[in-house]
């Protein structure tokens, strides 16, 4: 790349694997856009040398990177500063070096939330939502939710006592009500019946031919359904959702926002979200748009 020079800035993402990331695609586009002296990298760090890799970035002088599986949790305990949300959700996506500090946040729950209100849907504040899955999305996703005011939120994952353990973690950090029910119980039919938001966090989606983990009768067209899983771009459930009538949100715009967020942090400049989302597209769905 000829336009890095004596001056560039280095940001960047962890991960191992780190070669399926498509953020590289994402971020690069934003900065080149703003014509901006920064390059984004992918390292492949792998765990028992974390911690290196981190002394690594800051004697590298490295601006941030992000973080992605299997290093959100772990780096948790690696880090001088962390933020209110990192800490709730028990993860950080976004590290920032500073005067030899090394400081973590989560910009997944402001992505969540960002990715809804884009699309003109309000955050159902005083309403009910049901999370389907109960693993590391979930937690950003639930504790967004719960930031924002909602009465009700009811976690159902296949692993009950997962669900039972968010219930536990997170029932004290707003006034939600937070509750957990088995994935193929009735409680769960009862609370999509009267939910304002569905949102599925678990991976099922991903192939055309997975089976939906809820039973679309007890769907109403007034109820957001939002699905993380972002390839395909239309899953069975948001298809079926679609159907019914009801307003429904892609994964790309979460995966969109929190990187966007996370630019910001690093840059101080608002990126070009369309220019993100584009250059995304392209490297997930490898087509030209
Ligand atoms: P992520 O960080 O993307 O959330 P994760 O922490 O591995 O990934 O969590 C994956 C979630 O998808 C879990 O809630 C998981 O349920 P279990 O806790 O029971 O494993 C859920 N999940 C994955 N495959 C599933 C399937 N076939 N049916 C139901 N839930 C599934």
């Amino acid at each position: 790349m000829t336009r890095i020079n004596g001056q560039t800035r280095i940001v960047g993402v962890i991960g191992d694997p780190v070669q399926h990331s498509r953020s590289p695609q994402m971020h690069n586009a934003a900065i080149v856009e703003r014509k901006l002296d920064y390059v984004y990298v992918p390292f492949h760090v792998r765990s028992g040398e974390l911690q290196e890799a981190i002394e690594g970035f800051k004697a590298l002088n490295v601006l941030g990177v992000n973080v992605t599986i299997p290093h959100k949790q772990t780096v948790m305990s690696i880090l001088d500063d962390v933020s209110h949300e990192a800490t709730l959700i028990g993860a950080a996506n976004t590290l920032i070096f500073c005067d030899g500090r090394v400081s973590g946040d989560n910009t997944d729950a402001q992505g969540f939330l960002r990715a809804m209100t884009e699309e003109g849907i309000d955050i159902p504040v005083g309403g009910s939502a049901v999370v389907l899955g109960a693993g590391g999305a979930a937690r950003a996703v639930v504790v967004a939710l719960a930031l924002s005011g909602l009465d009700l939120i009811t976690i159902a994952n296949r692993t009950e006592w997962k669900a039972i353990q968010f219930e536990k973690d997170l029932a004290t950090i707003s006034e939600t009500e937070i509750s957990a029910v088995d994935l193929a119980s009735n409680q769960l039919n009862l609370a999509i019946r009267s939910a304002d938001l569905l949102v599925n966090t678990t991976s099922v989606g991903m192939q055309e031919t997975d089976q939906l983990l809820i039973d679309p009768d007890f769907l109403n067209p007034g109820t957001i359904v939002y699905e993380i899983v972002y390839t395909p771009p239309e899953t069975p459930l948001l298809r079926v959702a679609r159907e019914k009538g009801c307003q429904t949100i892609g994964g790309i715009g979460m995966l969109v926002h929190q990187g966007a967020i996370a630019f910001e942090k690093w840059i101080g400049i608002v990126p070009n979200v369309e220019t993100m989302r584009i250059a995304l597209k392209q490297a997930l769905y490898q087509k030209k748009l």
